[in-house]
This record gives structure tokens, C-alpha cells and sequence, in this order.
């Protein structure tokens, strides 16, 4: 775990207030719907309106804050993140790839709408996050800033990122994979948009590439270390709390690092983990106060029950 100097005073209600202000921000630049198109945008809405943790656009808004960043070039790319990450979970659920029907408490969007309504919707999330994303250059005055948060976008999302891991798992699925594959599948399907968040804060307020390489690492570590609670939080954890299926890896016969190790040995490697990333965090950025917070934020991450 993180070394605790001193618990951050406050932390529980400063996390709830950063979260509903995070989410504000990604209905802020949802679409509203129109005569013919209300299906597709209540469906779109839907997903992203439910809830969720919001973890990505807070890690990103902490790292910029970190960087002493202005905030105006931060809160588009927030939403972007959180409506890219909405699509992945909308696709992740369908009857063709998990099939499941709970998440964030609710039905999961093809429940709700339809097998068609969900692909169509998360296709819609992913279009409105580069829309959105596209108007940063009207928002925000750093034209640069715009540009090098894109391009790390792009990477942490795509077939080198989010996309590949998410096809990696699914194409892989019932087969008996090697650690190597594993690995590649947790880096990928979640740790690329964990480090992605954290790099475009820190980009975004002008951090160095060599900052940048150092804060993917840590994306890497707390990315790892998030699937794995997830893997642990799927057999142990409760149904109304996690707010979708236990056992869904089991169902779909997913070999993952809880399967290999078990319970106890992935509740170690979380903690090394997070201890890793918190080392690497020290001396980062130029605002201790909010450093303190990024650290009681991974332990938070790490010890989740939701
Ligand atoms: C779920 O992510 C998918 C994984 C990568 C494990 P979150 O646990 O962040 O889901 P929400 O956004 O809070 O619903
Ligand atoms: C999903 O991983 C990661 C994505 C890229 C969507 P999981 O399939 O383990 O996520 P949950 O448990 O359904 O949230
Ligand atoms: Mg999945
Ligand atoms: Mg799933
Ligand atoms: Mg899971």
C-alpha cells in the first residue's frame, strides 16, 4: 500500500464532490436528442447517465491539477475519456461478448434497448468522444496541448490500446493463454485508458515527454492493479454494491490472474503494485496538496469494494 504520512482529511467527500462534477461534465457534451434520432440518444444518454465510478475523467483532472493546469482544456477531454470508456462497457456487454445484464446498478443498455440500440449507441458514444474531442481547439487557447492530448488518445484507445486488449480477451476467450498473453490483454483492455487519462492531464497542462513516460508507468501499474481487484471484486465482491453479475469471468470462462493465483497472492500483487506507482509519483508535478490526493485515490483504487 501507499505510505500514509497523515490521512488526507476529507478524502471520501472530496472524491463524491470531484465525481459529480465530473459527471456534470460529460452530460454537459452529450447530444440532445431530435425528432428521428431520440432512440439513439436516449441510448447513448442512458449508458452514461446511469453512473459509474467516473474514475478516468478524476485521474485525468487530477493529473492536470498536479501540473497546476487551468482546467479549460481538461474538462472536454474528461468527457471524452468517460464516454469512450461508456462505449467500451455498452460493446463489452452484449450477448456477443460478456452478455451480461446489469451494470452500474441498472440494465445494461441491450437489455434496456435492444441488441441493435446497444452497438448503434456505443458506436454513438465513440463518435461523440472525438466530436467532442475536436472542440477542445475551440475551448481551449493551447492549440499544441489539443494536439498532443489527441495523439495519446488515439494510441490508448485504438488497436494499440483499449481496443486491442478488449479484442485480445474476447477473441482468446475458453483458450488456455500464457502469462505473456494475459499480461497483454490487462495492459491493454484496461491500463491503456488509465494511463491515457493520466498522460492527457498532464499534457494538457505541460508536462514534459519525460514527466509523461514516467506518469505511463504509473497508468500501467494502477491499470494492472485496477483489473485485478476487478477479477477479485468478480467472485467476492456484492452484486448490489458492484452494481453488475458476479462471476461473469467464470461464465465466460476467462482465464484471469485470480484464476492462475488465487485470491490471496492477487491481494499482494495489488498492493505491490500500487505501492510501485506511488513511489513513482513521489516528486511529480508541482502541487503537493493535490499529489497527497492522487495517492489516497490509488489506495481508494486498490481497495475498492465497488
Ligand atoms: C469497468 O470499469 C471495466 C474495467 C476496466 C474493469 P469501472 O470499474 O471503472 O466501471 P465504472 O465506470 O465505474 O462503471
Ligand atoms: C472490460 O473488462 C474491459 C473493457 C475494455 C470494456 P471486463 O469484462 O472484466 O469488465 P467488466 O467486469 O464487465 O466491467
Ligand atoms: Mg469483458
Ligand atoms: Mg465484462
Ligand atoms: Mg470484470
Amino acid at each position: 500500500m501507499c505510505f500514509r504520512v497523515t490521512a488526507m482529511k476529507n478524502f471520501d467527500e472530496e472524491l463524491k464532490r470531484r465525481a459529480d462534477e465530473a459527471q456534470e461534465i460529460v452530460l454537459d457534451f452529450l447530444p440532445k436528442a431530435g425528432r428521428f434520432d431520440r432512440e439513439l440518444v436516449e441510448a447513448m444518454n442512458y449508458s452514461v447517465g446511469v453512473g459509474g465510478k467516473r474514475l478516468r475523467p478524476l485521474l485525468m483532472m487530477s493529473f492536470n491539477r498536479l501540473y497546476k493546469g487551468d482546467g479549460n482544456c481538461v474538462r472536454p477531454f474528461m468527457a471524452v475519456m468517460e464516454m469512450l470508456h461508456t462505449y467500451s462497457l455498452v460493446h463489452d456487454d452484449l450477448p456477443a461478448i460478456d452478455n451480461d445484464d446489469y451494470r452500474r446498478g441498472e440494465y445494461t443498455t441491450h437489455r434496456r434497448f435492444g441488441e441493435a440500440a446497444a452497438i448503434l449507441a456505443g458506436d454513438g458514444l465513440l463518435h461523440q468522444a472525438y466530436e467532442t474531442a475536436l472542440k477542445a481547439f475551440g475551448l481551449c487557447g493551447d492549440r499544441e496541448a489539443v494536439i498532443r492530448a489527441l495523439l495519446i488518445f488515439g494510441d490508448r484507445t485504438g488497436i494499440n490500446g483499449m481496443l486491442g486488449g478488449q479484442a485480445a480477451d474476447v477473441m482468446n476467450t475458453s483458450k488456455n493463454i500464457d502469462d505473456e498473453l494475459m499480461y497483454f490483454i490487462y495492459e491493454k483492455k484496461t491500463g491503456a485508458l488509465i494511463e491515457g487519462s493520466m498522460m492527457i492531464g498532464a499534457a494538457l497542462a505541460g508536462a514534459s515527454d519525460g514527466d509523461l513516460e514516467i506518469i505511463r508507468k504509473i497508468g500501467a501499474d494502477i491499470g494492472l492493479a485496477f483489473q485485478i481487484r476487478d477479477d477479485i471484486l468478480d467472485l467476492t465482491g456484492d452484486e448490489s454494491v458492484i452494481g453488475k453479475p458476479l462471476y461473469s469471468d467464470e461464465r465466460n470462462n476467462k482465464k484471469t490472474y485470480v484464476s492462475v493465483n488465487g485470491l490471496d497472492k492477487a491481494r499482494k500483487y495489488v498492493e505491490t503494485l500500487s505501492s510501485e506507482a506511488c513511489g513513482l509519483l513521489e516528486g511529480l508535478g508541482r502541487d503537493d496538496g493535490e499529489r497527497e490526493f492522487v495517492r489516497e485515490l490509488f489506495m481508494y483504487l486498490c481497495s475498492r469494494d465497488k
